[in-house]
């Protein structure tokens, strides 16, 4: 086992180079079983969760092959096995992609409840509703959801979202893209990795329209061919960057990444006084003077992100005056507060409010990551705090961040990773 061990108080500046994103990755790699030849994958971000989905795609035959660390060949032509091995699966949220992948493939599926990060129920009712619409039978015996398409063909379907989910809208489009006839979903999320998963599966032969406004026409085709795909620049990442030189301070260029995604994160950054240019394919943000107090709702994209919120805390830690967060996605999406509080946080939270009155200072303290965006915004607030910031259970946070240590060593910070021993660490249970 591992920690983080930060001294903070300084100021980052530099370039840093944002990875593939983590929830197209894990979506795109199992839309690779649809496909009737070898898909080669691109900017892949070398992280556990993108490992574990790889292995899964391996148990079930798939040829996998490695070109280099962020390039991946698919060969899934000669899988046969529609059962996702259970003590796979339940270790990450995303394996319920390969639910939509295996059922439009074979017309079959056999794969364990998902796992994820707690931040709350997480149930996947609406995923299963888009399947049963699509014609599948659908059931939960045993902790596997088993969902079979009467003589193997699912058919095209109006799909309405009760809810715009992220994990429900790409299973949707995966079952749906080799159905007989048109699929429509309604009030589908629009999320960066919506448009993603789109256009990797258009590139492979599909006909999908719409992805990224709320209403997604699939038409059915018999095969996808294989193809070269590479994927977007996460947004997340880059927003964790952005978030770690609010808190922290100093003058930092983020490379390889989508602006306009980036929007709905640089919009609160500047109400708080930081200063963020956009470029092509890069933004810089400089953060001097004093932060400033905000409101925050998480809400679907173009909404805040949820999965930025646990770092905006961070940052709003350290602003002058009371801020507002309200999390609109998740019920328990404050689990760091604790932690937070140990740095010295004024924080108060009451269901999905979270109200923080700034202090001037953090101080560094012994802390445990307990998810992987709560992690994560542990690491921004240590960069902030001086003294001395240690972080526990750092394997959450390595579901989702490349080589952040050495990323934020070449900002300047002073991090790095120390063996802890096994007694003193926590297991890895689930993912999301
Ligand atoms: C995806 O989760 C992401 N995970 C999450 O990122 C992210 O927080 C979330 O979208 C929201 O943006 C992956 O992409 C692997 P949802 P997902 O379905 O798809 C309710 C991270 O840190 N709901 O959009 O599971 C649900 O309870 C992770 O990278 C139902 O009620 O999220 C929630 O309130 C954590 N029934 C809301 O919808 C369902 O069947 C949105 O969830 C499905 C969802």
């Amino acid at each position: 086992m591992q920690k983080y061990v930060i001294h903070g108080g300084k100021p980052l500046s530099g370039t840093v180079s944002i990875s593939g994103a983590k929830n197209a990755a894990v979506a795109i790699i199992p839309a690779a079983l649809l496909v009737d030849g070898v898909c080669r994958i691109e900017n892949i971000p070398q992280i556990s969760d993108v490992t574990l989905i790889l292995r899964i795609l391996q148990e079930l035959g798939a040829g996998v092959h490695l070109v280099n660390r962020h390039t991946v060949e698919i060969d899934s032509r000669h899988i046969a096995s529609f059962r996702v091995p259970d003590q796979l699966s339940r270790k990450m949220r995303a394996s319920y992609y390969l639910i939509g992948s295996l059922l439009g493939r074979f017309g079959r599926a056999m794969v364990s409840m998902p796992g994820g990060c707690d931040l709350g129920t997480r149930p996947i009712d609406l995923h299963l509703k888009s399947f049963q619409a699509l014609g599948a039978e659908v059931s939960v015996e045993s902790g596997y959801v088993h969902a079979t398409a009467p003589n193997g063909r699912l058919h095209g379907a109006g799909i309405y979202m009760d809810q715009a989910s992220v994990g429900a809208t790409m299973n949707a489009m995966l079952a749906a893209v080799r159905a007989d006839g048109t699929t429509t979903i309604e009030n589908a999320a629009k999320e960066p990795h919506i448009v993603d998963l789109a256009n990797f599966l258009n590139t492979m032969g599909a006909d999908i329209t719409g992805a990224g406004t709320d209403v997604i026409r699939v038409r059915g085709v018999k095969s996808l061919h294989g193809g070269a795909y590479s994927i977007i620049p996460d947004q997340i990442e880059a927003g964790t960057y952005l978030a770690a030189v609010t808190a922290a301070g100093g003058d930092v260029v983020i490379q390889n990444v989508i602006p306009k995604h980036l929007d709905c994160i640089t919009a609160k950054l500047e109400e708080m006084g930081v200063q963020v240019e956009e470029y092509g394919d890069s933004v810089r943000v400089v953060r001097r003077g004093a932060l400033r107090r905000t409101n925050i709702k998480t809400m679907p994209y173009p909404g805040f992100p949820t999965d930025m919120q646990p770092q905006i805390a961070a940052c709003l830690c350290l602003a002058e005056g009371t801020s507002v967060i309200n999390e609109g996605i998740w019920e328990n999406r404050y689990r760091y507060v604790s932690e937070f509080r140990r740095l010295g946080a004024h924080i108060q939270v009451d269901g999905k409010i979270a109200v923080i009155e700034g202090v001037e200072r953090l101080t560094g303290a012994s802390l445990r990551a307990c998810d992987l965006r709560a992690g994560a915004a542990m690491v921004v607030a240590g960069l902030a705090a001086e003294g001395t910031t240690e972080i526990g259970c750092i394997h959450y946070i390595e579901r989702g961040y490349e080589k952040l240590v050495e990323k934020l060593q070449g900002l300047g910070a002073d991090i790095r990773v120390v063996d802890v021993p096994e007694e003193d660490g926590q297991q890895a249970d689930q993912a999301g």
